[in-house]
């Protein structure tokens, strides 16, 4: 059963430090949710996690069943079962959404295995019906034109066809309408199970309804500063973080803090001052 274990994680982007020791365990069979303001490092983990370019581990590790995932490239991690759907999914005009998740399945098959076209095509159709998705999707280009819904169905659909050992969920919850929430949630809460571990970001207490979780952390600049259970969602849904700022004596919870002086673009507005 897979376990992803993420160890004092530091990672920067552009020399500035974003990940500032990031510590979480999950395991096969459990559903993690982070939580936390914004800015605060949630979606640069999931980069990071995934294998984005852009992003420099400067320390720590991960691992998934006890393999170097930093060694890994992003193809080589989706092979192993790591799945990202993106809080902004990009659209590829010019790559059908059947082309595209063709080709991501194939690449997931086992060397000499082959892909059954129709049982393909039989599955897509039938997780379009399951996410109530247009049935022209498949031969639109990736995400192009799709509303901020339609991206989110269909980063799921992506997560049902490729089946996932270790997902993670970026917002997948915002931006949708409640109908489409329902649809959405009630589609990962049948893949949960003993073969998913499975890593919600979120600002909503709401997707509980749909998605059971069990350990609930919060992020502030750019480490988990605490974990509980669903009873912490619930209290920050209700409150926000102010008592929990107060409680760990943070100040400002993001990650990159100005602390330069303002740049003035008349300098007698600054003698003014
Ligand atoms: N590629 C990048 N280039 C420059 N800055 C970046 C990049 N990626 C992240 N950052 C910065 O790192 C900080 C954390 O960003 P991140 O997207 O991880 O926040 P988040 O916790 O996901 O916030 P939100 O809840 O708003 O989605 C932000 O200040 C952001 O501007
Ligand atoms: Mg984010």
């Amino acid at each position: 059963m897979a376990t992803l274990i993420i160890k004092d994680l530091h990672a920067k982007v552009d020399d500035k430090d974003i990940l500032k020791g990031v510590n979480i365990t999950i395991k096969a069979g459990e559903t993690h949710a982070i939580m936390g303001p914004n800015g605060t490092g949630k979606s640069t983990l999931a980069s990071v996690i995934m294998g984005h370019p852009r992003y420099e581990v400067t320390q720590g590790s991960i691992t998934l069943d006890g393999e170097d995932v930093l060694e890994m490239a992003t193809d080589e991690r989706a092979r192993a079962g790591l799945f990202l759907a993106m809080q902004a999914p990009m659209e590829v005009p010019g790559v059908t959404n059947s082309d595209f998740l063709k080709t991501a399945v194939e690449t997931r098959l086992e060397e000499g295995e082959h892909l059954a076209l129709f049982d393909f095509i039989k599955s897509y159709d039938k997780a379009l019906d399951d996410l109530k998705m247009a049935s022209d999707v498949p031969h639109r280009y990736l995400n192009d034109g799709f509303s901020g819904g339609e991206k989110k169905r269909n980063e799921i659909l992506q997560m049902k066809l490729l089946k996932p050992r270790i997902a993670i969920l970026d917002e997948i919850d915002s931006g949708l309408d409640v109908d489409a929430l329902k649809i959405v949630g009630d589609n990962v809460s049948a893949m949960q199970g003993e073969d998913l571990g499975l890593l919600m970001i979120t600002h909503y207490q709401r997707i509980l309804e749909y998605i059971n979780a069990d350990i609930i952390h919060v992020m502030m600049q750019g480490r988990i500063v605490k974990t509980g259970d669903q009873s912490l969602m619930k209290k920050i849904d209700a409150q926000g973080y102010d008592w929990l700022k107060e409680e760990l004596g943070i100040d400002d919870e993001r990650v990159i803090v100005e602390d330069k002086e303002p740049v003035f673009l008349n300098p007698s507005k600054k003698e003014a001052l």
